[in-house]
């Protein structure tokens, strides 16, 4: 028998960690030290309705209100209470900034970026947010919207985002970037790097999709990022996707204000955006859409990937053990996608 190398946490280690090189954070959760009673992931049952995930620029005045309702309960939580917005925040700040050692590897820490660790723990992250959202509404059919960035109808950031009056408005955004400006998928705050007008700039991304979604991602690595196992060391390459436009769409929405473009420009403090969650939601369906386009026959099937596992809080204030491998059918998991047209497929660069 081979022994596993499956990453996971030492849920009571934690420690301050790094949020910039030049920034000490702390992120852990209160009374981390004591142990915490857990159950293993199970499927959510049926009946409870399927969750479809719609994109963000289609939705109808009654969903988001629906939405800004459940968002600003969450907001009013106490931080004591693991479901609250900023509890969900700083799991993210946990994860991102190696704040947890490895289970059975201390001074070693867990880190999900940069790793082929990075889909699967966001899809649970979100996966908990949603069910915590709906929850607290009484609304088992509430699916947490996408940012469709990657079509030219919703290049802009969503405009829901930017009502000031709502629990989506976030100051630590770049307000240049405020819509109808179409978002820059391979943005870099370089000097030199070009500015487009919004015409230019959509044909610019949908060529910059199709490398990173087809031609630059024909092997599982490469989209997926490095094989990460306990104790080998940070193995510390993104995936296509996940170096842009996910990683340049943080740095293009968080505030030029800020040394780190915080709060969507650094990891730490990325998840007090809630435009983050659109994000992730449209992270989750591209990787579906990957594996689509390549029939499933680039997933990953090793089981060190497959059993690294991780722990959330459920929307029963339940801490759920849960493994990557428990997250790769996503019907199980009760949500699916709207379909929308992915028009980067014919524009071969
Ligand atoms: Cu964990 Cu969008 O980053």
């Amino acid at each position: 028998t081979v022994e596993s190398r499956a990453i996971g946490p030492n849920m009571t280690a934690c420690h301050h960690s790094y949020g910039r090189p030049d920034l000490l954070v702390y992120c852990c959760p209160p009374g981390f030290e004591k142990s915490v009673p857990f159950v293993d992931f199970e499927l959510p049952e049926p009946p409870s309705p399927v969750k479809v995930r719609r994109p963000a620029h289609l939705l109808d005045e009654s969903f988001i209100v629906k939405y800004n309702k459940a968002l600003s309960i969450m907001k009013s939580l106490p931080y004591d209470d693991p479901r609250s917005f900023a509890r969900q925040a700083e799991l993210h700040c946990q994860f991102c900034t190696g704040a947890y050692e490895q289970l059975n590897y201390s001074d070693t820490p867990v880190n999900i970026h940069r790793t082929w660790l990075f889909f699967p723990w966001h899809r649970m992250m979100i996966y908990f947010h949603e069910r915590i959202l709906g929850s607290l509404i009484g609304d088992d059919s509430f699916a947490l919207p996408f940012w469709a960035w990657d079509i030219p109808e919703s290049m802009p950031m969503p405009d829901y985002y930017v009502d000031e009056n709502s629990a989506f408005f976030h100051t630590e955004r770049d307000f240049s970037h405020f819509p109808p400006r179409v978002a820059d998928l391979d943005y870099t705050t370089d000097q030199n790097h070009p500015h487009r007008s919004n015409d230019e700039q959509i044909d610019v991304n949908l060529k910059f999709m199709y490398t990173q979604m087809v031609s630059g991602a024909r092997k599982t690595e490469l989209f997926m990022g490095c094989t990460y196992r306990a104790n080998d060391g940070y193995c510390d390459t993104t995936g296509t996707v996940e170096h842009a436009p996910h990683n340049t769409l943080h740095t293009w929405l968080g505030s030029s204000l800020n040394p780190g473009r915080e709060d969507m420009g650094k990891f730490y403090s990325a998840a007090k955006d809630p435009i983050f969650y659109a994000h992730h939601s449209n992270i989750d369906r591209l990787w579906e859409a990957w594996r689509k386009i390549n029939n499933r026959r680039l997933d990953i099937t090793d089981p060190d990937w497959l059993d690294s596992f991780f722990f959330f809080y459920d929307e029963n204030l339940k801490l759920v053990k849960i493994k990557v491998r428990d997250v790769l059918d996503i019907t199980k998991l009760g949500y699916s996608f709207e379909e929308v047209d992915h028009p980067w497929l014919n524009h071969r660069p």
